[in-house]
């Protein structure tokens, strides 16, 4: 059966109609004509998988990735960045659009460096090779480079023998010094060769929780603030990206605001916020990571903020509430319904929500737009090439 792509979603997939029925087609780009293998059925919808384009797109190029159609992570890289970009922000003006609620044009701040902009990736370790999981399976896609890494990154992974690890999982993390924070996950025992630590500049290498080389941790350095994160903490994933998104929500505060930082992690913004801000109070559950922000708090001389260990939702029943504006950076599941409800039964002048899934953030939104007016979205190309973006949405009481 021929199927002809209508657009995109915000998943990066095409979409097309077969019977009336809303189908989503893996692989294929709009307005191309193609074959595909059904590969779920669901009641509502029905998703596909290129089997042959009939006709190609003219946006089409071939992909810079040669595990582009195993892997499935770079979904975007069979088009120009400049042409994702665009695919990316019209998918996401569909999204919004559809629910009549956010009629406005959605702007795409492009990541400075395309390739080579992660500054973490984490492998699956089988038989010696390293790679990654295909998408949504557990089929095995032995890699040699990845480009989206960083190339000291990618460095180190020519030394991966080295390490002489067999199975497992293995994350490589960089700093703004270009150093490595190693974390390795493996049910045997490593004889770690000497020369890799000698040949690369690490700060650190844990196995299996357990540092057996430097630091548990490192530093970061970033709009003239440095923070220490250790190897379990978060930290965003693109310098550049994160950069500017902490430089534009600076201007939704004033000297005199009381601002929360939910899911502040090791205090990325909550310290920036800081210098401009009476007072930010910080929550998240990562114990290791509410050590950091609290140790990056003194060391950035940020006297003006204090952070919280425990879930958002749980914590915040807790405190009494002191602050005016919000600032929330959840993971993907969005906002756990009681801080939507705390929201809704609050009168904050203002929330910053930064979302890496614009599913979430939609669902939160519309929920939340009864008392507060969405008065922006923007996305920044924080993965570029994937299927992922990150979206800042300023909401107002309205
Ligand atoms: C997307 S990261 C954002 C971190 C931080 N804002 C930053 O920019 O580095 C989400 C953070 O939320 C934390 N987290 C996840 N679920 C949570 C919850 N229910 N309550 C508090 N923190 C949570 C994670 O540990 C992670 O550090």
């Amino acid at each position: 059966m021929k199927i002809k792509i209508e657009k995109m979603d915000y998943e990066g997939r095409g979409i097309s109609h077969i019977d009336d029925k809303v189908t989503f087609i893996k692989g294929a780009l709009p307005n191309e004509v193609v074959t595909a293998k059904l590969v779920k059925e669901e009641k509502r919808f029905s998703i596909y998988e290129v089997e042959k384009i009939i006709e190609e797109s003219s946006l089409r190029i071939p992909s810079f990735c040669p595990y582009y159609k195993e892997c499935g992570g770079c979904i975007y890289s069979s088009v120009s960045y400049e042409n994702s970009l665009k695919l990316k922000k019209e998918s996401l003006e569909e999204l919004f659009q559809k629910k009549d609620f956010f009629l406005k044009e959605i702007s795409i701040t492009p990541s400075s460096s395309p390739l080579e902009y992660r500054n973490k990736i984490r492998l699956k370790v089988q038989n010696g090779f390293y790679g990654y999981y295909k998408e949504e399976s557990h089929e095995f896609i032995k890699i040699t480079t990845c480009k989206l890494a960083h190339p000291k990154i990618t460095s180190f992974l020519q030394d991966f023998s080295l390490l002489n690890m067999q199975n497992g999982e293995i994350e490589i993390r960089i700093n703004t010094n270009d150093e490595l924070l190693v974390n390795i996950t493996t049910s045997k025992t490593l004889q770690i060769e000497k020369e890799i630590t000698n040949k690369h500049k690490i700060a650190g290498i844990i196995i299996n929780n357990r540092c057996v080389y430097g630091t548990p941790y490192f530093f970061m350095r970033i709009n003239h603030l440095l923070y220490k994160v250790d190897y379990s903490s978060f930290f965003q994933t693109n310098f550049d990206i994160a950069s500017k998104i902490s430089n534009d929500i600076e201007n939704f505060f004033d000297e005199e605001d009381i601002v929360y930082d939910f899911y502040c992690g090791v205090g990325y913004f909550s310290l920036q916020l800081a210098k401009k801000v009476k007072q930010v109070l910080g929550i998240e559950e990562n114990p290791k990571a509410i050590l950091n922000a609290t140790y990056n708090a003194s060391l950035n001389e940020r006297t003006n903020t204090s952070f919280h260990v425990g879930k958002v939702e749980e914590i915040i029943q807790k405190i009494p509430l002191s602050a005016n504006k919000v600032v929330v950076d959840p993971p993907r599941s969005g906002l756990h319904k009681t801080v939507r409800k705390l929201f809704l039964e609050n009168n904050f002048e203002t929330i910053v929500y930064i979302s890496c899934n614009p599913k979430t953030l939609l669902r939160d939104c519309e929920e939340l737009q009864t008392k507060y007016e969405i008065v922006f979205l923007k996305a920044y190309d924080m993965f570029p090439f994937t299927k992922h973006v990150e979206c800042v949405c300023l909401l107002n009481l309205r």
